[in-house]
């Protein structure tokens, strides 16, 4: 079959190349899955860089997440009921850039007919993020204010969208003047852009010198820290990403004195936290959030396999419209 491949830790478009690889074989309690698609997510670049918080022998093949047709199960039960299935494919360890992946039976999960493949490609990694940023971690109430960072990515769209649904007011701090009016009309209560001047300034003009009590970064660097800067007393930021590769700078005195709480959140660590039950009503949550269009993926330009070093290059344009998907195989 073939498979993205890399050897060495680097630059996506230098290193990722696509090769013919056997197919794997489903061990105990895992199954085999044809892929049909898999996007291009931030973490998957991450992993090909070095720079993610858990990293594979080499060589590997990335991919965290897809959609695909179960061929085969390993011995076991579970996976015997999910042959010939669409499943969502997640993939903890990487590996969905291939014609065949083999996954954990538990994390093949059926999905309706009426999703199209583009949605249910994209069904776990940024969805169940924001449900569990939103709904369970930061329980964000009615009225209340949430101040996000890179909010035009596909992730922050959803946020703002979960917001009209939830009742809450977001502000959407992105880093070009040129996406404002389009977050606007998504539905973004207030958005800033770091060109126009300082984000504490301007979050503070809309909610008062007070601040938010509710901040996510995804960033870092200085846009993460004037996050934690724009925070009311008692107020907490959830920083879930790296995008800008540096540190966030704490002012210590503002922190002890406000009480305010800076906390890192990873989907991989919390969904372990979660039950079989809780799993699967977040399943359905999901289903029905992406059906309503509220944790919709918009798709971006679509790659096959041998194009990889485009289709990498394409997911990280500035101001780039929609998901990068890579098409692997037929339905
Ligand atoms: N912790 C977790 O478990 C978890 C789970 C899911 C996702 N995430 C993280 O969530 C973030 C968004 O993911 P996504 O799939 O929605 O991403 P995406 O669609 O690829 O969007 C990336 C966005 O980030 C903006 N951006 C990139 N570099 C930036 C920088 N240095 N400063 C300011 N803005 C920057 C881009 O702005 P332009 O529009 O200006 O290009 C774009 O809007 C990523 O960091 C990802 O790793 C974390």
């Amino acid at each position: 079959m073939k498979a993205v491949v890399f050897d060495r830790f680097g630059e996506p478009s230098e290193v990722l190349g696509v090769r013919e690889v056997p197919d794997p074989t489903p061990g105990p309690g895992e199954v085999l899955v044809r892929m049909i698609a898999s996007p291009i997510n931030p973490s998957d670049l991450l992993v090909t860089r070095g720079l993610y918080g858990k990293l594979p022998t080499l060589p590997a093949t990335p991919g965290f997440e897809g959609v695909g047709i179960v061929e085969k199960a390993g011995p076991g039960v579970l996976g015997r009921f999910v042959v010939g299935k669409r499943v969502v494919a997640i993939n903890d360890r990487g590996g969905n850039w291939a014609e065949k992946a083999v996954i954990n039976a538990r994390q093949a999960r059926p999905v309706p007919d009426d999703l199209p493949d583009e949605q249910v490609a994209s069904f776990f990694v940024n969805p169940a993020t924001v449900v569990a940023l939103v709904r369970h971690v930061l329980r964000v109430p009615r009225g209340a204010w949430l101040a996000q960072s890179a909010a035009g990515s596909s992730l922050g769209r959803m946020i703002i969208k979960l917001g009209k649904a939830d009742g809450f007011k977001t502000i959407n701090v992105v880093r070009r003047a040129a996406a404002v009016a389009e977050l606007k009309a998504l539905g973004g209560d207030a958005v800033i852009a770091s060109e126009n001047g300082p984000i504490v300034d301007q979050i503070r003009a809309i909610v008062g010198n007070d601040g938010v009590r509710y901040a996510l970064d995804p960033v870092g660097g200085d846009v993460g820290t004037a996050m934690f800067d724009s925070l009311a007393a008692d107020g907490r930021l959830v920083v879930y990403g790296t995008l800008s590769g540096e540190p966030i700078r704490i002012d210590s005195r503002r922190m002890i004195a406000g009480k305010r709480v800076v906390e890192g959140f990873w989907l991989g660590h919390w969904a372990k936290t979660r039950s079989i039950p809780q799993m699967l009503l977040l399943f359905r949550e999901i289903t029905q959030l992406i059906r309503a269009g509220v944790l919709a993926t918009e798709p971006g330009e679509a790659f096959p396999l041998d194009r990889i070093q485009d289709a990498a290059r394409a997911a990280e344009v500035v101001g780039r419209r929609g998901k990068v998907l890579l098409n692997i195989g037929a339905h």
